[in-house]
């Protein structure tokens, strides 16, 4: 489990003490996360050199990589080096990445500063990078030696990045937790929106628990990946068309549209599905997709890594707060639910 920290004192202290025993500290970072974030712990980190990288998903990549691999070999990094990750999730993953791979493998301290990456990326032990368009084509599990979560960092993060975010703690309650689920249903939701710690604590308990059960995601890791076969379908096509989309909101919709492959299946109630949806809906600003992208999705679903010889496997919610791994799907099912989910949003529009 991770350190959760409601303030940057406490949280500097422990960084002080956790860098003591390497011989030099690398400090991976964005443009925004040095402007914003890293100005709030480095008194704690007068010694160490810092890493900083254009910010984007786009930069998720093996030439970043090199970059890195490039800075830790001009400043000879030995392998008692330490890398502090601190950003959102394409540096916690790109960074884990390269430091598991760097000398066969240093230690490397996650420092979330998106609410995405707090509840979800830092934690698990999934690192990796995007290769030729495909989300995570490349990587490996490596846990990080530490994960430290302060929401003070999310004071900078704009409303749209915090959406993003709470869309994973909606995963979470949806594959784990009817009560949360419906308590959020009920709230008002503004209080998610700069979220206090304990909600952050508890979205990161259900991953821990699901995590901790299943490390190399044999079985139920995988109901983690609800909304993600979808969700990864919209972002590999984003990432080609050089759309805008964050990995939340492409969640967002996987979740919406496998709620309804769970619905066509009859594996979920249909008041379910549309309370579900509606809820989506109203939280994330989901619209229907354009017709096109529907040849597309189903060429990009057959890539998915959960894919075994060519059937499509998805991780499908089968009530609110249950889900059920290695669901087959067929194209049909989605071609059905992605119309159901285009007719259901326009509806919801009226
Ligand atoms: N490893 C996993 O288990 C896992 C889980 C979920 C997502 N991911 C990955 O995480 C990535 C998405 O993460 P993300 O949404 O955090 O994106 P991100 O890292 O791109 O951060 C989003 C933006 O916010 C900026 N930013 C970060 N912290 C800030 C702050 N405190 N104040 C102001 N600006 C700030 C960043 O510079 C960036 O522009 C995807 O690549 C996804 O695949 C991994
Ligand atoms: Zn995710």
């Amino acid at each position: 489990m991770p350190t959760f920290f409601s303030d940057t004192t406490s949280l500097q202290n422990v960084i002080r003490d956790i860098i003591v025993p390497y011989t030099a500290v690398f400090v991976f970072c964005d443009e925004n996360t040095e402007q914003h974030c890293l100005p709030l712990v480095e008194s704690a980190l007068t010694k160490a050199q810092i890493i900083s990288i254009p910010s984007g998903e786009q930069n998720k990549n093996i030439s970043t990589c090199v970059v890195i691999w490039d800075k830790l070999t001009e400043r000879v990094a030995d392998r008692k080096s330490l890398l502090i990750n601190l950003g959102g999730g394409v540096i916690c993953d790109m960074g884990g990445f390269a430091a598991s791979c760097y000398k066969r493998g240093i230690d490397f301290v996650n420092i979330p500063t998106t609410l995405l990456a707090m509840v979800d990326a830092s934690v698990g032990g999934k690192t990796g990078i995007d290769f030729h368009n495909f989300k995570n084509q490349i990587g490996v599990f490596s846990e990080a030696k530490e994960v430290l979560i302060c929401n003070e960092f999310l004071k900078t993060l704009d409303q749209r990045q915090i959406r993003s975010g709470l869309a994973e703690i909606v995963k979470h309650y949806l594959i784990a937790d009817e009560q949360a689920f419906r308590d959020f249903v009920e709230a008002d939701r503004t209080e998610f929106l700069y979220p206090d710690i304990e909600i952050i604590r508890k979205a990161i308990a259900i991953k821990s628990a699901i995590v901790e059960a299943d490390p190399w995601e044999k079985n139920v890791r995988k109901k983690l990946n609800f909304g993600h076969t979808i969700g990864h379908v919209l972002e590999s096509i984003a990432l080609q068309t050089n759309a805008s989309l964050l990995h939340g909101e492409a969640v967002a919709f996987g979740m919406g549209i496998e709620t309804f492959i769970s619905a066509f299946k009859s594996l979920i109630e249909e008041k379910d599905a549309e309370l579900i949806c509606y809820a989506l809906h109203s939280t994330f600003g989901l619209q229907a997709l354009p017709e096109v992208l529907t040849d597309h999705i189903l060429a990009y679903a057959i890539q998915d890594k959960k894919n075994i010889n060519g059937v499509i496997r998805m991780s499908l919610i089968n009530a609110i707060g249950s889900c059920m791994t290695d669901i087959e799907v067929s194209a049909d099912e989605i071609r059905q639910a992605l119309a159901y989910f285009n007719k259901s949003m326009d509806w919801y529009n009226k």
